[in-house]
Formats: C-alpha cells, sequence, structure tokens
C-alpha cells in the first residue's frame, strides 16, 4: 500500500506561498533596512519550517503511527521536503546577507585618492634658528657646544670671573636671588669656569644659553635673553687669534664681505678687552640702504655684537691653569639683537610672548 504523503505536500505547498510572498527578487535593490527586514522574515521562516517545533518536526513523530513497511519511505519523503525547504532558504539567507555586506561596504568606502589633512608640524624659535647656525659654525672650527646650569652661585658668576665683592661690574648685572644664596646667572662667563673645571686646559668651547637680568622689558630689553659665549685656552694663544676667529665666523655667518673692528673696551675677566663690531650685513658698511639711513646699523655702516679679551690671569688662576704656561681668549654677545635685525623684528619682547602668528613667520 502506497504511503499518504498529503501532509507533507501540504507543509510544502504553505512553504513555496510563504517563500513566494517574501520578495527576494527585490533584494538586489534593497536599501539596509529593506534587506534587514527580508533577513528578519527569511529567519522566521527558517525556525517556523525547519526548527524543532517545525510542522515537519512534528510529522516526523508519527513515523511510529505507519504501518512498519511504510515507516521508512514516510521519514525519507519527510526527509527530502525538508532537505529542499532548507536549501531554499539557505540561499535565500545567503543572496540577502551577502546584499547587506556590499550595502556596508559601499557604504564604508574609502577614497584614498582624496589629499590628506597636512598634520601642523612644529618648527623652530628664530632664536634657536640662529644659535643653530653659530654652533654649527663653531662646531666646524673644531669648537665643542657646552651646556651648563642657569642657577648659580656668587662665586661662579662673579668671583672666578675676577669680580669679587664690591666690585661696581657686580651692579651692572643685578639679577634674580633665590632665598637659599643662589641667583640666575647673569652671564654665560660663568661657563668659562665650569667648563675649565671639568676639561681643564687646552679648550676651545662655545656655551650658548639663557641668562637673566634685573631689567624692565622694553623694545630692546627682556630680563631673560640669550648669550653665546667663546673661549680658547692654550699655549700661544694671542690676540691674533681672537681676532681672526671672531671676523671667521662672521663671515661665515653673514658673508664673505663682512669686516670686523676691535675697540678697546673694560671687562673684569679679560686683560686687555675689547668690544667687537662687524660691517652693517644689510649695507655692507655704507650706512645708507636703498637711499635711505640703513636700519639695523641706523646709519653707521657698523654693528656692535658683543665683548671680548685675552683671558685674565686671575680666571685662569681660579681654574688651577698657570697663567705663564696658558693664554687665551673669550668672547660673548647677545642672541636676541643678532635674531632682532637677521629676522627684521622691531620688538625682541615678541620674541618670548609665544604668539603663533609671530612664530610662525620663522619656518
Ligand atoms: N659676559 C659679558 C656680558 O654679559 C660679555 C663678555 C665680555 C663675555 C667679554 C666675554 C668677554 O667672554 O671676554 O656683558
Amino acid at each position: 500500500m502506497a504511503i499518504d504523503t498529503t501532509p507533507i505536500q501540504a507543509v510544502k505547498d504553505k512553504f513555496d506561498q510563504d517563500i513566494g510572498r517574501l520578495d527576494v527578487a527585490s533584494v538586489e535593490a534593497a536599501s539596509l533596512p529593506e534587506a534587514t527586514e527580508l533577513l528578519a522574515q527569511a529567519n522566521e521562516l527558517k525556525i517556523r519550517y525547519t526548527g524543532k517545533r517545525s510542522e515537519l518536526a512534528g510529522l516526523m513523530k508519527m513515523v511510529g503511527a505507519q504501518a512498519p513497511e511504510d515507516r521508512a519511505a514516510f521519514g525519507q519523503a519527510i526527509q527530502a521536503v525538508d532537505r529542499e525547504i532548507s536549501g531554499v532558504l539557505t540561499d535565500t539567507i545567503e543572496q540577502i546577507e551577502s546584499r547587506i555586506t556590499s550595502i556596508k561596504i559601499e557604504a564604508e568606502r574609502v577614497d584614498v585618492t582624496i589629499p590628506g589633512r597636512r598634520p601642523r608640524t612644529g618648527h623652530l624659535h628664530p632664536i634657536t634658528i640662529l644659535r643653530q647656525r653659530i654652533e654649527d659654525i663653531f662646531v666646524s672650527m673644531g669648537y665643542a657646544i657646552e651646556d651648563d646650569r642657569e642657577i648659580e652661585t656668587d662665586y661662579y658668576n662673579f668671583d672666578a670671573l675676577n669680580i669679587p665683592e664690591g666690585h661696581p661690574a657686580r651692579e651692572s648685572q643685578d639679577t634674580f636671588y633665590t632665598t637659599d644664596g643662589f641667583a640666575l646667572r647673569s652671564q654665560t662667563s660663568t661657563v668659562q669656569i665650569r667648563a675649565m673645571e671639568r676639561r681643564g686646559v687646552p679648550i676651545r668651547i662655545i656655551a650658548p644659553g639663557k641668562v637673566y637680568r634685573r631689567d624692565t622689558p622694553d623694545m630692546t630689553h627682556v630680563p631673560m635673553f640669550h648669550q653665546v659665549e667663546g673661549l680658547c685656552v692654550d699655549r700661544g694663544i694671542t690676540m691674533a687669534h681672537l681676532k681672526g676667529t671672531v671676523t671667521e665666523w662672521l663671515k661665515r655667518l653673514f658673508g664673505d664681505d663682512t669686516v670686523t673692528r676691535f675697540r678697546p673696551s673694560y671687562f673684569p675677566f679679560t686683560e686687555p678687552s675689547a668690544e667687537f663690531d662687524f660691517s652693517c650685513f644689510v649695507c655692507h658698511g655704507s650706512g645708507t640702504s636703498n637711499g635711505e639711513r640703513c636700519r639695523p646699523c641706523k646709519g653707521s655702516g657698523w654693528i656692535e655684537l658683543g665683548g671680548s679679551g685675552m683671558v685674565h690671569p686671575n680666571v685662569l688662576r681660579a681654574v688651577g691653569v698657570d697663567p705663564s704656561v696658558y693664554s687665551g681668549f673669550a668672547f660673548g654677545f647677545g642672541l636676541e639683537r643678532m635674531a632682532a635685525m637677521t629676522f627684521n623684528i622691531d620688538d625682541i619682547r615678541h620674541m618670548f610672548e609665544n604668539d603663533v602668528r609671530f612664530l610662525e613667520q620663522f619656518r
């Protein structure tokens, strides 16, 4: 006797109707919400037709109610429909999911050809730019760069530099004091002493760094500024070496036609002492540029830069160096005025106000 497959076929017919109502063909043009909705419906059908509580699962329980010789055929008929339904559902769900994936990929697409946003990079401060240029020149001449402390004792700022207590030179370099006997250095000349104590002689160094003085800020004064100290000590060093060295580095910084001039002066830590000027880098010493009085040199043709001289025997003695064997020269100058002239800055206070609009001009 043939088995009765009517209930199995009924399930299949109902499924065909349900899956027919699911407009799977439209999925290729569906939006993300539409595709998501289709997927939900397909999953619902999956639960309804293939789950443990599906009608087919219910029919499976009726296998035992069949005549023994029909049981196998009945079970196989259910399994065949189950395979068919599962196959259709798996394909359908796969199709919808692939549509959802491609919608997402499309939405997240990155155009790698769009120009990027350039990150803002920092740049050097005008004082640093100038300091590095000067350092490069001195390094190329065999000098070492010395860096040292800004908080000093009276000994290093004054005594060891042949400026004993009560010396008038202390007055002109009033600085900022801490309550425990230290002070902010008023000159980088302190590094002459520090470096000779550390390295001994012969020595060739420059020491760029910050110095402090009790000054009221104005266009040409700030209480913190920068100096570069130079020191060369060896056997047989003369004033000619001083003049040659200063002239050479200024030529390298401002051009080969730069001329220097030394004027007698006084500093406690040098003897003899001289101030040095160099020919104006704008008018080259003529005093006029573009038919007008030259600005950086105020029409004089010369720019005053710093102090210098032959290291005083007392300074050498302070670090245990015999002045009858060794001699040396030293010089020192400020960076702010030089930077102001080089970069055409009319007020040196600008350099320490951290206004980005100002600073960005020197990249
Ligand atoms: N230290 C001096 C000042 O601040 C500048 C100076 C003058 C440095 C003469 C020197 C020098 O090394 O020899 O005014």
